[in-house]
């Protein structure tokens, strides 16, 4: 399969949200995305950018046409204070119709890649646990599941929590 990797613009905005509402309708979540065109666009490609997009394009039917955008990964680095460097792999997505062809393991490669050149000690990400192909996708390339082997738990603070811990203590 021909296909293209490079690093997302921000004329590749409108994309980046279908192929997130996308993934999250197969995570049977759709309903909890709220994220606009525009904050992606601010939070993305800003003097701070608090993430980066790897996009694949694969070639249309007609070479006259237009590649199309098929799937994407969306990261940033953590920092893990016992090793340091880590790239966190946030979203990882391949349009149903153009998964098996090897785009995922593209994407992964390059990946992979950024984390050596950026001397990251690991590629850190959190697997819906029902997501049984991805789970298995994952162990396949040697991923460890760290919830089963050392008992990590995933929290949150929702906003309202934040807003309660934000207010002044009382006097
Ligand atoms: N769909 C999915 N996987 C298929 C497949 C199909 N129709 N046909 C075959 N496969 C197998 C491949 O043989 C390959 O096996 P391998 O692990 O032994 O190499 C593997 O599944 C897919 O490898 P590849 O083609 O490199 O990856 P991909 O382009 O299918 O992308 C995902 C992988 C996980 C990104 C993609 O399957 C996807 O978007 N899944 C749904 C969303 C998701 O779960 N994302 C991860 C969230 S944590």
């Amino acid at each position: 399969m021909d296909y293209q990797l490079r690093k997302a613009e921000p004329r590749d905005v409108p994309d980046i949200l279908r192929l997130v509402k996308e993934l999250a309708k197969y995570e049977e979540m759709e309903h909890q995305v709220t994220l606009t065109e525009k904050d992606l666009l601010e939070d993305g490609f800003g003097d701070t950018p608090f993430y980066h997009c790897i996009i694949t394009e694969v070639q249309g039917g007609e070479s006259s046409d237009d590649p199309k955008v098929a799937g994407f990964a969306m990261y940033y680095f953590t920092y893990d204070p016992w090793v340091g460097k880590q790239l966190y792999l946030e979203e990882f997505y391949v349009m149903d119709q153009y998964r098996g062809l090897g785009i995922g393991s593209g994407i992964l490669r390059h990946l992979s890649n950024l984390a050596m050149k950026t001397r990251c000690t690991g590629m850190m990400f959190v697997v819906a646990e029902n997501n049984e192909p991805s789970v298995q996708f994952y162990k396949r390339r040697g991923a460890e599941d760290l919830s089963q082997e050392e008992g990590w738990r995933l929290f949150r603070f929702d906003k309202e929590s934040l807003v309660k811990m934000a207010a002044p203590a009382e006097e």
